[in-house]
């Protein structure tokens, strides 16, 4: 039982376990246990994992649904503790104790036929739960249950094709009228794809219709291609899928992700892998370039045939600077994620999808599998990890790597590899690029999430040799704030068999929720039977008193916010004019724009939304209210925008919150420091470097 819990891990199959090691730091923000054995019977090791969160709870506050075996307080003569079932506990965060816990069975098996219930999704408000039915021998059916009227309506059912058909990962619209998951069964949406054919199907009418997201002219039923990892926007208008369709620019060996739109059921391609693909052929001829064919021959590789896929040698030399990814780590190990309104797509891969950085930011490498995020607004993919700056060399260098991967190098990594210290590796390893100081394993991201309101990311990370706390392998859970580019980090373990890993987060990013490996109110490992854990996060403006969400000293420093603002009140002084110049090519990021291609007012629309987006930077930048801070309609001609030369002129009106012409000295000095808000924020810190904002006479 405990092993084939171990086997819903998708993606981190290349975790090695290490013996145990006593010495551990833990450092964790206000962590929280969710899930728990059972009371009646603590010596029964419970095992669960897949969280979800929802705003269910009392007044709104969190909930969380999650699988496990725990039976907690039901008769185990009803319910058989192995099998896996779907709980929901709220209350997690009302308290120090335990006992405001509630936990709801939302599905389990009592009729003894060892059904196990895993993989939940749960609408905004709880009312709404999807997840996956295994039962044995059949395979895996979709469920959907309606609270509080208990209705369970399946959406597939698997022994109707004798198992042939199953589904995998349900994905809930936040409004809980959509479903989205995976399936080979042909009969939902009419067609005659193959067994083992995945595709997405789309729901919005519980079952009783689908439709297949990838468009009948990108489809064949019988070339192997398929769609998978559907995840749905708030309210079902967009969905975000992976998928190795014959696609215009596609790459032909590479999975890319794609979004689509409910409105008129196009696709948009988000990722762009083509032609990035690691090349064996250039890689046989680098080895040559370096040690010379006859040293080749001797050591056993003198074809490129030797290389096998050459997976290893693209992915040290991209660590080393020399090559700008790696490109043999797609985006389809895992789902993407969404915001509510479909704005942003976050994915990861080991290929190279920056399509633009910070002004002062100079290029990283993509050796191993890296965060992104898609502004189909803006047509910018940003990355959200890194591995360190590089100016053609080599970023982490090889002494860091060393030392980050050889004191506790496992013996094989990512399907085999070898690697092992200095005296160990072999000659003919070294020349494959194969030794622990030349091929990184570090794990800047396993899995993310993104956040409803689309401004808060939590991902796992191992953090890399690039920072001062990441131990090889040791996954922790990272907070990202999109608008300000704070990254909070929430665990700190610290022992590489300690993971926190399938990380989830609460529409307004505020809570996190994780599987665990530790166990945080006991201090001890949890490896076998991991449990879920939570953190809440004070997010909060501490740079103006009179903010509707100041706090003094928050977790996270968000842009203050003010309701209730009384414009009349505002101070004396003259309104100004301040024109910003920002880096960046506009008609490249037009095209990237999701769906510009058939958008006739796609370019309007881009404008708009850069503008806006500008205005917010520069607001929280100066901590006062957005309505002080008025977009010049007429100042703004996209239309005259060249590259590197993107002119955004903002007007600087009167508040009760600011002096005006304290904000026109304050961006300034903002320009002049490079590690001020303006220069950190979302879009500005693509400001172009001397070009300090210009005020009006
Ligand atoms: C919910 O909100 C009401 C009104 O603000 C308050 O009186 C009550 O104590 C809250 N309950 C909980 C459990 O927070
Ligand atoms: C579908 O795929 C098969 C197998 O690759 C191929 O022979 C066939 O021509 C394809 N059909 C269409 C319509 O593209
Ligand atoms: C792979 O590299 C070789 C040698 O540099 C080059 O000739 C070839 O075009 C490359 N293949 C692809 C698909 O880029
Ligand atoms: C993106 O990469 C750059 C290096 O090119 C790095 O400085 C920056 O911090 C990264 N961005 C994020 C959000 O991590
Ligand atoms: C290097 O690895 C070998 C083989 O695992 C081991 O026997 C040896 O002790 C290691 N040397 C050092 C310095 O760690
Ligand atoms: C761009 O357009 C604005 C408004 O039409 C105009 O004032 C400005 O001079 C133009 N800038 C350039 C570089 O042409």
């Amino acid at each position: 039982m405990k092993m084939l819990a171990k086997s819903f891990l998708v993606g981190i199959a290349a975790l090695v376990v290490l013996p145990a090691s006593s010495a551990f730091d833990i450092n964790a923000i206000n962590v929280k246990q969710v899930s728990f054995n059972d009371q009646n019977d603590p010596e029964l090791d419970s095992d669960a994992r897949d969280v979800k969160i929802n705003a269910g709870g009392v007044n709104g506050s969190d909930c969380f649904v999650y699988t496990s075996q725990a039976n907690y307080d039901l008769p185990s003569s009803t319910y058989s503790f192995d099998d896996f079932k779907i709980w929901e506990t709220c209350g997690v965060f009302d308290g120090d104790s335990t006992d405001q816990l509630t936990n709801e069975l939302l599905r389990g098996d009592n009729t003894g036929s060892e059904i196990r219930y895993v993989f939940a999704d749960t609408s905004g408000d709880g009312s709404t739960t999807c997840f996956l039915e295994d039962a044995p021998p059949t395979g895996f059916s979709v469920e959907l249950l309606s609270r509080p009227s208990g209705s369970n309506t399946d959406l597939t059912d698997t022994s109707l094709s004798g198992g042939a058909r199953s589904s995998r990962r349900c994905d809930l619209s936040r409004d809980g009228t959509v479903v989205v998951f995976d399936t080979d069964d042909a009969s939902l949406t009419d067609d005659d794809r193959a067994n083992n054919q995945e595709h997405v199907v789309y729901t919005q009418d519980d079952g009783n219709s689908f439709i297949r997201l990838v468009p009948d002219e990108f489809y064949n039923a019988t070339d192997g291609k398929e769609s998978i990892s559907g995840v749905v926007s708030g309210d079902g208008s967009y969905v975000a899928f992976h998928s190795n369709i014959i696609y215009p620019d596609a790459s032909l060996t590479a999975s890319e992700t794609y979004l689509w739109r409910e409105s008129d059921k196009n696709i948009h391609k988000v990722t762009n892998l083509k032609g990035k693909e690691c090349n064996r052929t250039l890689m046989f001829d680098t080895l040559i370039g370096l040690y010379g064919i006859d040293k080749l021959i001797e050591q056993d590789l003198a074809t490129e045939l030797r290389l096998g896929n050459a997976g290893t040698q693209c992915n040290a030399f991209a660590a080393a600077g020399e090559l700008s990814q790696t490109g043999t780590i797609d985006v389809k190990d895992n789902p993407a994620s969404i915001s509510d309104d479909g704005r942003f797509v976050a994915f990861t891969t080991n290929f190279e999808s920056a399509t633009l950085r910070g002004t002062l930011e100079r290029p990283t490498p993509v050796s191993q599998r890296n965060l992104f995020l898609f502004d189909t607004k803006l047509g910018i993919t940003w990355n959200i990890t890194d591995e360190g700056e590089s100016e053609g060399g080599m970023p982490v260098d090889e002494p860091k790597l060393e030392q980050f991967q050889c004191l506790t190098a496992p013996t094989s990594f990512g399907g085999g590899a070898i690697v092992a210290n200095r005296t160990a590796c072999s000659e003919r390893n070294q020349i494959r690029q194969s030794c622990c100081w030349q091929r990184p394993f570090f794990l800047p991201v396993v899995t993310n999430r993104i956040s409803g309101n689309g401004e808060s990311i939590v991902y796992s990370s191992d953090l890399g040799p690039i920072t001062d706390t990441g131990i090889q392998g040791d996954q922790e859970i990272v907070h990202y704030h999109v608008p300000t580019g704070i990254r909070t980090q929430i665990t700190d373990t610290r022992n590489r068999d300690y993971d926190d890993f399938f990380p989830s987060i609460s529409q307004m990013g505020d809570a996190v929720a994780w599987t665990s490996d530790f166990d945080y109110t006991t201090n001890e490992p949890i490896t076998l039977t991991n449990q879920i854990f939570a953190s809440k996060l004070i997010m909060g403006c501490s740079r103006d008193t009179t903010a509707s969400n100041f706090e003094a000293s928050p977790d996270v420093e968000v842009c203050c916010e003010f309701d209730n603002l009384n414009l009349d009140t505002a101070g004396k002084g003259k309104v100004k004019e301040v024109t910003f110049v920002l880096m960046g090519d506009p008609d490249t990021l037009k095209a990237h724009v999701a769906f510009s291609d058939v958008d006739s007012d796609s370019d309007e629309k881009w404008c708009a939304a850069y503008v806006e987006q500008v205005r917010n930077d520069v607001a929280c930048s100066l901590a006062v209210p957005k309505e002080s801070v008025v977009i010049v309609d007429d100042a703004t001609d996209c239309n005259n925008w060249t590259k590197d030369q993107i002119e955004v002129t903002l007007l600087f009106s009167k508040n009760p919150i600011k002096k005006v012409s304290d904000m026109c000295t304050e961006i300034q000095l903002q320009y002049d420091d490079t590690n001020s808000k303006l220069w950190t924020s979302y879009l500005t810190k693509t400001l172009k470097l001397d070009n300090k904002p210009k005020l009006s006479e």
